[in-house]
C-alpha cells in the first residue's frame, strides 16, 4: 500500500488541475520542466472512462490518457511531484475492476474520482456532476475505488446541481473520508459562467473541521497567480489550492513570483511541447489540439500576434520549426 501523500504536503500545496486535452504527459512534462518544485505539489491525468478501462477493445484507446513518458516520471521524482489518475464513471463494480487494473499496469500515488465534470452528454450516463444527486452511489464509488487502490482516492466535485448545496453534499462524502477533497466553488449548471464562490469553498472546510473528519481540502476556480492561492488558501480555511486555466494564461505559473519571460525562452518552450507531442502521440492525437497551445507560449513580446498567426497555419512540427528557423529561433 502506497502513503496517503496528501495529508504529508506542504501548506498550502498546488495541484495542476486534470483538463481533457491539456494536461496528457507531454503538458505535464513541459510545466514540471519550468515550474519550481516548492510551488508544485499534485498533478493530475485527464479524466478517463471507467467503462472504457473495462471495455476489452476500448481499454487500448482510453489508457492513452493515462500514458506517463519517462521524461515526466524523471521531473515527477526529482522534484517529489505526486501523479494522480482521474477516472470517471456510473458503476462501483466497474471503478472496482478499472482501478485494479491501473493498479497492475500503472504506477500512480492517487487516484481521484471526478464528481464534478458538467458536460450533458457526460451527466446522461449518471456519472460526474450527477453523482451530487445521488450521494449513495457516489460513496459506493469511493469505497469500491479505495478497495481495489492501493494508493489514496480523492473526490474533484463541485458545490451542488443548480443550486450550493455544499454542505449536504460535502457532508455525504466525508462520511466515507475520502483522501482529499477537490471542490471547484460552482454548481454544475454554472458551468464555468459566474466567478468561483470561494465562501462556499470555506464553508465546505468549516463542515470538515467541525466533523474532525481526516479529509484535506482543495480549493479550486478562478486562482490567477501563487500570491492568489496562498491568499485564497488562507481566507478559505482550505490546505491546498488547484490550477486549471491559470496554467494556460502562463505556463510559467508555478513560481515564486512572476516573470517576464523572454521571447526566445517562450517560443524554445513552444518548440520542447511540438516536439514531445508529435514524439510521443503521433498519428494517435491531432496536430490540431496542439495548435491551441500555440497561443499559451506566443505571446508577451513585439510581433507575438503576427508570428502566432503564422504558427495557426502549420500543419505539422516541420512547418512549426521552418516559421521558427525563419524567426532566428
Ligand atoms: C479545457 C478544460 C478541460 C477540463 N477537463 C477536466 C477533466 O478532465 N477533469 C476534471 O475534473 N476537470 C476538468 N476541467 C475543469 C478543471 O479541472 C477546473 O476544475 C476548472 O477549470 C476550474 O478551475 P480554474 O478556474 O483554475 O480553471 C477542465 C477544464 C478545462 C478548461
Amino acid at each position: 500500500m502506497k502513503p496517503n501523500f496528501w495529508p504529508l504536503l506542504p501548506r498550502p500545496h498546488l495541484s495542476l488541475a486534470p483538463m481533457e486535452d491539456v494536461t496528457d504527459t507531454v503538458f505535464r512534462e513541459v510545466v514540471l520542466a519550468v515550474s519550481d518544485p516548492a510551488c508544485l505539489h499534485v498533478v493530475f491525468t485527464e479524466f478517463t472512462s471507467t467503462d472504457g478501462l473495462c471495455h476489452p477493445e476500448g481499454r487500448a484507446k482510453v489508457a492513452q490518457r493515462l500514458r506517463v513518458n519517462d521524461g515526466e516520471r524523471a521531473l515527477l521524482r526529482r522534484a517529489g511531484v505526486k501523479l494522480v489518475a482521474q477516472i470517471w464513471g456510473a458503476n462501483p463494480e466497474k471503478y472496482r475492476r478499472a482501478v485494479q487494473w491501473i493498479r497492475e499496469e500503472h504506477d500512480f500515488d492517487g487516484i481521484d474520482v471526478n464528481m464534478g465534470c458538467p458536460v450533458r452528454d457526460v451527466i446522461k450516463t449518471g456519472s460526474c456532476a450527477a453523482l451530487i444527486g445521488d450521494p449513495a452511489r457516489a460513496r459506493e464509488i469511493v469505497l469500491a475505488a479505495r478497495e481495489a487502490a492501493d494508493c489514496p482516492v480523492s473526490v474533484k466535485t463541485r458545490t451542488g446541481i443548480s443550486r450550493h448545496a455544499t454542505e449536504a453534499w460535502i457532508g455525504a462524502l466525508l462520511d466515507v473520508a475520502p483522501a482529499a477533497i477537490i471542490l471547484h466553488g460552482r454548481t454544475q449548471k454554472a458551468q464555468a459562467r459566474l466567478p468561483a464562490d470561494w465562501d462556499e469553498i470555506a464553508r465546505a472546510a468549516r463542515l470538515r473541521d467541525a466533523r474532525g473528519a481526516p479529509t484535506v481540502m482543495v480549493g479550486n476556480g478562478d486562482v490567477a497567480s501563487m500570491a492568489d492561492a496562498r491568499a485564497r488558501a488562507a481566507a478559505a480555511g482550505v490546505e491546498g489550492v488547484m490550477v486549471g486555466r491559470g496554467i494556460l494564461a502562463d505556463p510559467w505559473f508555478f513560481n515564486p513570483a512572476p516573470r517576464e519571460v523572454p521571447r526566445a525562452e517562450r517560443l524554445a518552450l513552444l518548440w520542447r511541447h511540438c516536439e514531445l507531442y508529435t514524439g510521443t502521440w503521433g498519428e494517435a492525437r491531432r496536430f490540431q489540439v496542439l495548435r491551441k497551445f500555440f497561443k499559451i507560449y506566443c505571446n508577451g513580446f513585439p510581433g507575438a500576434a503576427e508570428l502566432r498567426a503564422r504558427l495557426m497555419q502549420a500543419e505539422d512540427a516541420p512547418q512549426v520549426r521552418a516559421i521558427l528557423d525563419a524567426e532566428g529561433l
